[in-house]
């Protein structure tokens, strides 16, 4: 082994892989946190906490995201578990939780909705910044369910219900307030599904037909007939989609459609209310 102590592994890491993936990596052989990692550099590694660093640091090399490697990711203000049975949640996703919070009242009832929920990401963040709001998760993927079923418990989550299911197949009649959801959108021949961290990822999670707005155009198509009047609906779509999604919106008959740009002025988010003339 090259090294045997916490700067010398971090040393080597930072020489094989980027620098935050491997002080990250190193944090969780070690099971410690940066502070930590930064106040003792001379602290011994076992030898079995630096076979695990290095046979990590070659997984990472090889392309495995870091946030499977270690299990977890941050979102918003929470830690989510994560295996390869969910997306891993982006930052680009805080965005339609900042603007699922604003439209969310802080001290009154509302039904809230989330669509292809995996880790939970988008629910358990409402859910625990709105405890007066129900929160129901829906996914189709039973692997992704048992993940967000790991992170309510872990976070203590008691105002969300998981539905494993097809979009709105599973909810009769039910209305609700607020629809968010982060459906696949990428279009199946996209050569990027092949390319990073998205070869690792479930296809489930990420491709969509119909050149990606497959499940966009369905979920909006549906989404009138489960909201109450004035109810919004506010997706995540690709970074050329506003525009398709916003004719999508208009022709469902939702009203005050606009979207929201992420960090690089790139929009990411569009959302639509429900006609309020009725
Ligand atoms: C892009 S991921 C979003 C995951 C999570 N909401 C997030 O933002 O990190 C899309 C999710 O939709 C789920 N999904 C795909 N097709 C579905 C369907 N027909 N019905 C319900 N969920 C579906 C996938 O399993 C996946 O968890």
């Amino acid at each position: 082994m090259q090294f045997s102590t916490i700067a010398q592994a971090f040393a080597w890491g930072c020489r094989e892989i980027d620098k935050i993936d491997a002080r990250l990596l190193l944090q969780h052989v070690l099971n410690i946190d940066h502070a930590v990692l930064l106040t003792y550099p001379d602290r011994l590694l076992t030898s079995q906490q630096a076979s695990e660093y290095s046979q990590l640091v070659v997984q990472r090399i090889n392309g495995r995201p870091v946030a499977y490697l270690i299990g977890k990711r941050e979102f918003y203000d929470l830690t989510l578990k994560v295996t390869e049975a969910v997306l891993i949640p982006r930052p680009e996703t805080e965005i339609l939780v900042e603007w699922a919070l604003r439209l969310i009242p802080v001290d009154q009832p509302c039904k809230v909705l989330d669509l292809g929920t995996g880790s939970g990401a988008i629910a358990i963040t409402i859910a625990k910044h709105r405890p007066q709001a129900r929160v129901v998760a829906v996914d189709l993927s039973a692997d992704a369910i048992a993940v967000c079923q790991q992170n309510v418990e872990n976070l203590q989550i008691n105002n969300l219900y998981l539905i494993s299911g097809n979009w709105f197949d599973e909810l009769s009649q039910a209305r609700f307030d607020l629809i968010v959801s982060n459906p696949p959108y990428v279009a199946e021949n996209d050569p990027h599904l092949q390319q990073g961290d998205l070869r690792f990822e479930p296809q489930l999670a990420l491709s969509s037909g119909n050149n990606g707005l497959a499940c966009i155009s369905h979920i909006i198509g549906l989404a009138p007939n489960h909201l109450v009047q004035s109810g919004w609906l506010l997706l995540e779509h690709g970074y050329d989609q506003a525009g398709e999604c916003k004719r999508l919106f208009a022709n469902a008959g939702f009203s005050n459609i606009c979207s929201y740009p992420d960090l690089a002025g790139i929009m990411r988010v569009s959302g639509g209310q429900m006609n309020t003339s009725m």
